[in-house]
């Protein structure tokens, strides 16, 4: 029986977790302590930090596995790299890994590859950050490189805010720099692909539902993502530049873009898939089970993205604009063909938060339609059937 290790136990790796047990592979969760769904779902469990990359490649050694995995967060991937240059499974190598995982190397190489991407500086201390004005033009983005789920991302758009932003992008990095780059004011969108031996095997554009808080939080998708030619042919050259750039191979590929007058600016691209629902739109606009392909893809064993359809659909989070205990959670929706998931992250009597970041959701819907409008209309009308009670 082959050994997949999933790095990551939460609610974006679970449906990984549970596909690659479907496929009758013996599966190693390590991640963090925490109340985590996939543990319960694992071989085996290993309670380590999946950041620390010595001591998985440690255990990945010590296992003798046949592949390692993840998807939905960047903080795992160098791990993966160390193992993959380690041991010599499929997957993204380590130099690669660290530039999708720091976003400021993975932007010196987006600039030494050509790749259009908003101005930005290196900041080390409050004099540097006010440094950034003079050479940057308003509104900026403070920006930890090392963080995810829009944490430690905060808009300034006056010189006033420095404070305010300084000490939440310290609280959320473990460097002692970050970035400080231009704000692009345009409309948010990404796309999902993946690279193996090599060859894009396809590029999703996906639209972007957005949430804004301190910085924009992305809550939900949907396909198709329609774009006039020229910007479709700029968006792909750019995302072709940018795996040249972070050198990506063998690896889910999750991009950030902004489209503005027309031309497709490159916010982040990480090596792995996107986490609120992207492997599920994938799955249902293509056809094939995205999850199994990316497990075959880290076991070699001839992973198959061939296309069956171009189903339209949509996902989106559900969160809550206040903190506090569940007392009620009622889904009033009649169960539909169209209706793909509807699931809660939890259950009466636990606390939730105030939504301001990725992490803070507690649920996602998914849903497909004969055409994007309709699709959009459902996914209205399954949120509006949702009621969740707090005290
Ligand atoms: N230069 C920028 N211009 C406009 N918006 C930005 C810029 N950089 C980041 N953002 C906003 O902040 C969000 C998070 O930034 P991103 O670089 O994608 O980090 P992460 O997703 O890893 O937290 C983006 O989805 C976008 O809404
Ligand atoms: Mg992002």
């Amino acid at each position: 029986m082959k050994k997949l290790m999933v790095l990551g136990a939460g609610i974006s790796q679970l449906p990984l977790i549970k596909t690659a047990k479907k496929m009758g592979l013996y599966v190693i969760v390590l991640s963090r302590q925490g109340d985590y769904p996939g543990f319960a779902w694992a071989d085996k469990v290993y309670y380590e930090d999946t950041t620390d990359t010595d001591k998985v490649a440690e255990i990945a050694r010590l296992e003798g596995i046949d592949g390692i995995c993840t998807t939905g967060t960047d903080v795992a991937v160098k791990s993966i790299g160390k193992v993959v240059d380690e041991i010599g499974v499929s997957g993204l190598n380590y130099e690669s890994a660290q530039l999708s995982s720091n976003k400021w190397e993975m932007k010196q190489a987006f600039m030494e590859h050509g790749v259009r991407t908003a101005k930005f500086v290196k900041v080390k201390n409050k004099e540097e950050a006010y440094a950034a004005f003079e050479v940057l033009s308003l509104p900026l983005i403070f920006k930890a490189v090392d963080s995810g789920a829009s944490k430690g991302i905060v808009k300034v758009t006056d010189i006033e805010q420095v404070d305010y932003a300084y000490e939440k992008v310290r609280r959320d990095t473990k460097l002692d720099f970050f970035i400080v780059e231009e704000f692009i004011e345009g409309t948010e969108f990404g796309a999902q692909a993946f690279v193996y031996n090599n060859e894009i095997q396809f590029i999703m554009p996906h639209g972007d539902l957005m949430f804004y808080g301190d910085a924009g939080v992305p809550i939900g998708h949907y396909v198709p993502y329609e774009l006039p030619d020229e910007v479709e042919q700029d968006l792909f050259s750019q995302l072709k530049q940018s795996i040249l750039a972070l050198q990506l191979n063998n690896c889910a590929i999750n991009a950030d873009f902004i489209l503005k007058d027309e031309k497709v600016f490159v916010l982040e691209i990480g090596g792995r898939a996107g986490a609120t629902c992207l492997p599920e739109l994938v799955s249902t606009f293509y056809g094939f089970d995205y999850y199994e392909q990316m497990v075959r893809a880290a076991l070699h064993m001839n992973p198959i993205f061939s296309v069956q359809s171009f189903q339209p659909c949509a996902c989106e989070l559900l969160l809550s604009d206040k903190e506090g205990e569940i007392t009620e959670l009622v889904n009033g929706n009649a169960s539909h063909v169209d209706i793909i998931q509807i699931s809660f992250d939890y259950n009466i009597g636990d606390k939730i938060n105030k939504f301001r970041v990725g992490t803070d959701r507690i649920g996602q819907i998914i849903v497909k339609g004969g055409r994007l409008d309709e699709v959009m209309n459902r996914l209205n009308e399954v949120k509006g059937n949702i009621n969740v009670q707090l005290k």
